[in-house]
């Protein structure tokens, strides 16, 4: 009986464990369900996470493939990509147009069937090059399906895969006829540029030698019609000699011999005799210098610098262009009797002539026609103004008057070369300058500044 209590509550404590123990595990089973369901949740937001980056590089690839299949489909020469072994992987539109076998069927045969027999040993060892890392470049024949030689300029490298290695070869090439063609056109393009220029400098010869000519021409034509005038008065003195010797020879009397040496001017003709000579000479002179002048053009050499004096020469030269001039104008001379220069005289006397003669030319219908001519030093050279009172010159052409072949004067009667040959002159080989301008007082003056010293 005493046993029963005890019994009891032992039973009870026992009920009570077993349901604190049934409740401990079902708290247990909850945790790691909710653990393997955490888990399982991670892991599947990893796979969507995995699926969504996979897709975005899948459709990356397929770009990049795109892309490279599009480069290579527009690429014009040809394209044949191989493995190690010379099996062809890939080739691009330009092959399959040129030799007429599409890619799917190139697919996997070796690369020297694309090619003819005779070049199979060059072939053959593409490999063995690329391996030792050369290039090669080489000319041979693609057989196309209708077994036709087409000659190609052919390329071959080697390529690598994404580790590095070498993994087979990349083979480019030209259909070689386009090159020639090409080639051929450069070719005509070549000789065409060689006979235009040809051309050109043969029309540039010309017209130097035109210049040249126009010049020369120019340049003789003062000291022709020179000796032309002066030659002309002798005629006329020969015939009034002749008249007056034919007069003594017929007896005629003292009286009348003297009244015909008068009327005939013997006297005055007699005076004048030795000047038209002296010039005459001066001229045929004048002309053989020109004449050597254009000898020495061919071997140009220096000419000779000389000191002399300025004065006699300003004055034979008015005198020449007085000679053979129409107008007779007033001279005002101011200068010295004597003004020493060193430099190439007839030079010059040449450049004098073409500025005198012009402005005489300026002064033909001028009433009272003044020439002036003044010589002053400035600094290391001498000036010389040759000053004319004629009508000027149009303030638009005083920039063009030194230009070859500009003239105002009525066509036949100018050249337009006198200033522009007076210019060159002055400026290269006598080392100075000739100006223009108008005068204050009207008409034109040219100033024509010459060193003292001349370098060479
Ligand atoms: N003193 C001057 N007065 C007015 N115009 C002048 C004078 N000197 C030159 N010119 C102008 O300059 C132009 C060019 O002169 P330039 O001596 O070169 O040739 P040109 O006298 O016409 O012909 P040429 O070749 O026969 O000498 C002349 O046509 C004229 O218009
Ligand atoms: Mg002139």
């Amino acid at each position: 009986m005493n046993d029963q209590p005890h019994q009891s509550s032992s039973l009870t404590i026992q009920a009570g464990l077993a349901s604190e123990l049934h409740q401990h595990n079902r708290q247990l089973d909850d945790s790691a369900w909710i653990e393997v369901v955490q888990h399982m949740d991670s892991i599947y937001a990893d796979l969507v996470h995995y699926q969504v980056e996979l897709e975005e590089k899948n459709s990356a690839l397929e770009d990049a493939q795109l892309f490279i299949q599009s480069v290579i489909s527009s690429i014009s020469d040809i394209l044949i990509v191989c493995n190690i072994n010379g099996e062809i992987q890939q080739v691009n539109h330009a092959l399959e147009e040129v030799i007429g076998t599409t890619a799917e069927e190139l697919s996997g045969k070796p690369i020297s069937s694309l090619f003819s027999k005779k070049h199979l040993g060059l072939i053959a060892e593409f490999p063995e090059h690329i391996r030792s890392g050369s290039l090669i470049d080489c000319q041979i024949e693609l057989i196309s399906s209708d077994q036709k030689e087409i000659p190609m300029a052919i390329n071959c490298c080697a390529r690598f895969d994404h580790e590095n290695r070498l993994s087979g070869m990349v083979v480019t090439g030209r259909p070689l006829g386009e090159l020639r063609k090409a080639y051929s056109a450069l070719h005509q393009a070549h000789e065409k540029l060689k006979t235009v220029n040809l051309q050109l400098i043969q029309s540039e010869k010309m017209a130097s030698l035109g210049r040249l000519v126009a010049g020369v021409a120019h340049e003789l034509n003062n000291p022709i019609s020179f000796l032309y005038a002066n030659m002309y008065a002798l005629k006329n003195y020969q015939q009034k000699f002749k008249t007056y010797i034919d007069a003594v020879h017929a007896n005629t009397s003292h009286d009348q011999l003297q009244k015909l040496r008068s009327q005939l001017g013997i006297d005055a003709m007699m005076d004048d005799i030795n000047p038209l000579v002296e010039g005459s000479v001066e001229g045929a002179e004048r002309i053989s210098e020109i004449v050597q002048n254009l000898r020495k053009f061919t071997t140009p050499q220096e000419r000779e610098k000389q000191s002399f004096n300025l004065i006699p020469v300003i004055k034979r030269a008015i005198s020449w262009v007085l000679k053979a001039a129409k107008t007779n104008p007033e001279v005002i001379h101011n200068y010295p009797t004597e003004f020493y220069i060193t430099n190439n005289e007839g030079y010059v006397h040449q450049i004098l002539i073409n500025l005198i003669q012009n402005a005489i030319d300026a002064m033909d219908h001028k009433d009272q026609p003044q020439l002036i001519i003044t010589v002053n030093k400035d600094n290391n050279f001498a000036q010389l103004h040759i000053q004319d009172n004629g009508p000027g010159i149009k303030q638009q052409n005083l920039v063009k008057v030194f230009d070859p072949f500009f003239t105002t004067r009525a066509v036949g009667s100018g050249t337009g070369l006198g200033l522009y040959i007076s210019y060159g002159l002055a400026t290269e080989q006598c080392q100075g300058d000739l100006t223009v301008s108008n005068h204050k007082q009207g008409g034109a003056e040219f100033i024509l500044s010459l060193p003292l010293e001349i370098d060479k």
